[in-house]
């Protein structure tokens, strides 16, 4: 019997080119180099020129991605951009995605899980590619999550930056016997409990303004290394695999600390983890592909290799995805 999967095609990624070191911040704010790169482990962000918003930044990583799929646009038939910071309320990002790449066709939405969003993302678009809903997904994850931030605030200014990834998925049905391919398994979770322990000030049914985002950095750091082993090991026992199966371990790029303790916990050799947070900050929804697209690029992750994708982050949202590449 053939098994239908969502198999990788391409990834692709973009930063905007201004580009903001610890030391600048260190001007407006009272910080230090030392203090961001000993307790997160970020050298830099990218920051979004005036104008420039969160679909121009997934366009430019869409197109990326299709380039290195060798596809284009008339391709796909779904859009879905992972994004807490769309450019309006509405339309959704990914219809403006969709109008940019010159589409008439297919259909497109945003999911918002804050920095879980990607993995949510690749999760729905799988979902979708299952059901016979679409063929060719391109997912996203895009930010200008620098919008949202209080540049007075040094608990949480410090910490993010913009930028976008995004994968092309595409259907496939593996013959009877041929070895497993694309995406294994997934596991997603959320618990609303925890909403005020990072969230933003503000929305259009609340105070009809943006915000600021807020963040109880140490309560959200201890939830973060359990709760990230928890579902990565959920996602292992579905697909009968075990973390000593990984060739790569590619997290949310938010603090290298919880990376390097998520990975710890695991049992992971810190070589099989890939991080990029000191490039690119914590760039929420986007991080995961902006790393993912990292270590395609300079030729870690190559094709049969197994992948395991994790996030969490606000809400709290939190998940893991197991991907043969
Ligand atoms: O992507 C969504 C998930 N988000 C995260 O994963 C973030 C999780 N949390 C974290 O990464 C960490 O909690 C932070 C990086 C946010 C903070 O690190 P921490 O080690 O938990 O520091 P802390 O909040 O306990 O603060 C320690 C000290 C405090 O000073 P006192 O009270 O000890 O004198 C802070 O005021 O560091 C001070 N501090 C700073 N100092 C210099 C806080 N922010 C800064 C700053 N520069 N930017």
């Amino acid at each position: 019997m053939s098994r239908v999967r969502s198999i990788v095609r391409g990834v692709g990624s973009y930063l905007p080119k201004n580009v903001v070191t610890n030391a600048e911040l260190a001007k407006t704010v009272d910080t230090s180099d030392e203090w961001i790169q000993q307790r997160v482990g970020i050298k830099e962000r990218h920051i979004a020129a005036e104008g420039e918003f969160t679909s121009d930044l997934a366009v430019a990583a869409a197109r990326a991605a299709l380039e290195n799929a060798g596809l284009t646009p008339d391709d796909i038939d779904l859009i879905v951009v992972a994004t807490t910071t769309p450019d309006y309320t509405f339309p959704a990002a990914a219809t403006l995605v969709q109008m940019k790449l010159g589409m008439h066709h297919g259909f497109a939405f945003d999911i918002q899980a804050v920095c879980s969003g990607f993995v949510y993302a690749v999760t729905t678009a799988d979902s979708h590619i299952k059901n016979g809903l679409a063929k060719r997904a391109l997912v996203i994850g895009a930010e200008t999550f620098t919008r949202l931030l209080d540049w007075t605030d040094r608990t949480t200014c410090v910490l993010f930056g913009d930028g976008a990834g995004a994968m092309i998925l595409e259907r496939a049905e593996l013959a009877e016997g041929e070895p497993e391919r694309g995406i294994i398994a997934s596991a997603l979770r959320s618990d609303g409990h925890h909403w005020d322990k990072l969230y933003v000030d503000g929305g259009p049914s609340s105070t009809g303004t943006a915000g600021h985002v807020h963040m109880q950095g140490p309560e959200v750091f201890r939830h973060a290394v359990g709760k990230i082993t928890d579902v990565v090991y959920a996602t292992l026992e579905q697909s009968g695999h075990t973390v000593a199966d990984l060739d790569w371990f590619v997290p949310h790029q938010a603090n290298k600390r919880i990376i390097d303790g998520a990975g710890a916990k695991l049992g992971l050799p810190p070589e099989k983890v890939v991080t990029t947070v000191d490039i690119h900050a914590n760039t929420s929804a986007a991080s995961v592909p902006l790393a993912l697209s990292v270590a395609v690029a300079d030729g870690r992750i190559k094709q049969g290799d197994l992948v395991m994708l994790e996030a969490m982050g606000g809400g709290f949202t939190w998940g893991a995805s197991l991907i043969r590449w």
